[in-house]
């Protein structure tokens, strides 16, 4: 087993190993081991809000399905923002701003969806792999004759299972009553949602020679690739403008509605919701979360947001020149000998000013 490179995710599989350890040894003392890990471990965890932090250390087994949700949804959003300008930041721990974007855009409401989704996606995958104590497979319908003919069986995934948990965990962030809360809390339904929609349903044959006289079939999830991009989707095409209405008497902020609508109409609860309209991520700033685009590397020919043009905001670029070399035209010899030749080519780098 290879130990991960984050500290973060060391931590995480460190306490997996000696909890996996304890589980199957029953021993006692081990367990303490378990809990005191969790202990430190959970709260050396940045980010949590005290709640979060409380989950984190009754439940050891989840922490390291929370810790490859939280990864999963950061990879997933840099792999559709590659070719943007703001690239994710914002998301990871790690960044330099150590804080979320502060403010609510489209590209904040993404970063929510995505992380509430991937932690749905990592808790189930983890669950019917029997890494979680309390779930496993959804196997309420086993054995069940479906109006097709064909039978319920195998592993369904127990969906229910991690949006609860996910509802509980993800949600209990917001904290405060205000109108970023309220977004806060639509797009993580949303990213729920999209899991939840999109399940699939996989069958196996039994019969004679795959003949399929005999099916079984379950629920399976679906891809997280595919979650990203019904996502990216919504950001560029299904995501609505609003601000929230504040009850007379509280003067607090109640629930959101269309912005500009003169009839309280609410958003749609698949879509994206945002507040405020997005920074052009040209330039570094503090205040919107934006690293700005100097050098990132950019696309010289491309007419889309990776091409130079866009991706630098008109600044201009650097050319930087190399020569690549790589082994080509291999050839095996008998015996037991590859020879291959040396292949070189001149190539050319764009980086923004
Ligand atoms: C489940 O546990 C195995 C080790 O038993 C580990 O390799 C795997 O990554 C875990 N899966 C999840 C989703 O946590
Ligand atoms: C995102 O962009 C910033 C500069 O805007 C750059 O420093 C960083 O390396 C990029 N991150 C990724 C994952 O590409
Ligand atoms: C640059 O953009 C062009 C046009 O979109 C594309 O054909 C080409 O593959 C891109 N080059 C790189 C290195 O991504």
């Amino acid at each position: 087993m290879t130990m991960p490179r984050s500290p973060r995710k060391r931590l995480l599989h460190l306490l997996y190993l000696v909890s996996t350890l304890a589980a199957a040894t029953g021993d006692q003392s081990l367990s303490t081991v378990v809990a005191l890990g969790a202990n430190i471990i959970c709260n050396r965890i940045p980010g949590l809000v005290p709640r979060q932090r409380a989950i984190c250390q009754t439940r050891p087994d989840l922490i390291v399905a929370i810790g490859e949700g939280a990864q999963r949804g950061i990879d997933e959003c840099r792999y559709q923002f590659r070719h943007s300008r703001w690239n994710c930041t914002g998301m990871d721990n790690d960044n330099v701003f150590g804080r979320e974007l502060r403010i609510g855009s489209k590209e904040a409401a993404f970063t929510y969806a995505i992380s509430s989704a991937a932690l749905v996606h990592a808790i189930v995958t983890a669950c019917s792999q029997g890494n979680i104590s309390d779930c496993g497979c959804d196997r309420t319908k086993e054995g069940d004759l479906n109006d097709e003919g064909w039978k319920w069986g195998g592993c369904s995934a127990d969906v229910k299972y991690g949006l609860r948990f996910c509802k509980k965990f993800v949600d209990a962030r917001e904290v405060e009553q205000n109108a970023r809360a309220l977004m806060n809390l639509h797009n993580n339904e949303a990213g729920r949602k999209v899991i939840d929609q999109h399940t699939r349903l996989e069958c196996k044959c039994h019969g004679v020679s795959g003949s399929c006289t005999m099916k079984t079939c379950w629920i399976t999830l679906p891809r997280f690739r595919e979650v990203g991009n019904i996502l990216k989707e919504k950001y560029h095409h299904d995501a609505q403008l609003v601000e929230a209405v504040r009850a007379r008497r509280t003067r607090r902020p109640t629930f959101l509605k269309l912005k500009n609508s003169r009839t309280f109409e609410k958003p749609r609860e698949i879509s994206l919701v945002y507040l405020r309209g997005s920074p052009n991520y040209c330039e570094r700033d503090e205040a919107t979360g934006s690293l700005g685009t100097h050098g990132r590397r950019c696309n010289r020919t491309s007419p889309y947001q990776d091409g130079c043009d866009l991706m630098c905001c008109g600044r201009g670029y650097n050319t930087h020149q190399f020569v690549k070399t790589w082994q080509c035209n291999c050839k095996f010899h008998w015996c037991c000998y590859v020879k291959c030749n040396q292949c070189s080519e001149r190539t050319e780098e764009y980086t923004c000013k």
